[in-house]
């Protein structure tokens, strides 16, 4: 089961992505993760990506690339994997698909979260995130203990990114750089709008394009 998220910052990708992989026990292959984990711990790939991620702009594909080549050559990734924010230009997406022609694994589906930038501008003023990644929304998914992750009670923050004068920023650079993808993917038959609603309405939907497009027989 090889999946692809794509669309607007803040539009549910990663909270669809986690929810997924629990039921199918595929790996999220989230960018956006493996890049704050570098940039806490300051490795090289970090302190390269760092002044990108806090501006909303793209790092650039030569690194993307070689991050998630490597990842997708890690053993849980050969089942299968969710994408979450890569590709996320032309050029990531043509890289993408010669990794995954070579080793033989095809995408069986690219799913667009369909949601508009006003909704996403007052969405993502409401997230909170803790530093595993596991994400929160303060009236839509609200943690039990205000403040704390449910995981493990650490306490939760907000995305420096997620100031509304760089997630306006990121949905300028999505629209020029990653929109695109809609024509490229619709062009190859595996492109599956998924249209916003409230996030369990928005999974139900999200799991029945899985098993139309996969096979999927776990039980709901
Ligand atoms: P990344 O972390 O990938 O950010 P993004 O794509 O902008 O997506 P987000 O993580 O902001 O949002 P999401 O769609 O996952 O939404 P979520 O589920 O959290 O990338 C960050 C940066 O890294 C980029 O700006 C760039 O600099 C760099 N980068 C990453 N990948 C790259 C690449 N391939 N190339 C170059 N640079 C790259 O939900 C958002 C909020 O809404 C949460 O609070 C959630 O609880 C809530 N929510 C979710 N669904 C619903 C719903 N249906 N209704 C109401 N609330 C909802």
């Amino acid at each position: 089961m090889n999946l692809i998220f794509f669309g607007p910052p803040g539009a549910g990708k990663g909270t669809q992505a986690q929810l997924l992989q629990q039921r199918e026990g595929i790996p999220q292959i989230s960018t956006g993760d493996m890049l704050r984990a570098a940039i806490r711990a300051r490795t090289p790939l970090g302190q390269r990506a760092q002044k990108f991620v806090d501006a909303g702009e793209l790092v650039p594909d030569d690194v993307m690339i070689a991050l998630v080549h490597a990842r997708l050559n890690q053993p849980d990734a050969r089942r299968g994997f969710v994408l979450d924010g890569f590709p996320r230009t032309v050029k990531q997406a043509q890289a993408l698909d010669r990794v995954l022609e070579a080793s033989g694994r095809p995408i069986d589906v690219s799913v667009y979260f369909d949601v508009s930038d006003e909704v996403i501008v007052r969405r993502l003023a409401g997230r909170r995130v803790c530093r595993q990644g596991h994400i929160y929304h303060l009236e839509a998914s609200p943690p039990k203990v205000p403040g704390r992750c449910d995981l493990d009670g650490s306490p939760l923050f907000q995305r420096e990114d997620d100031r509304e004068v760089t997630v306006r920023r990121r949905l300028e650079v999505y629209h020029r750089e990653t929109e695109p993808l809609t024509d490229l993917y619709r062009r190859r038959g595996i492109f599956e709008p998924l249209r916003d609603g409230d996030i369990e309405t928005v999974y139900r939907n999200l799991v029945a394009i899985v098993k139309t497009k996969t096979g999927s027989q776990k039980p709901d």
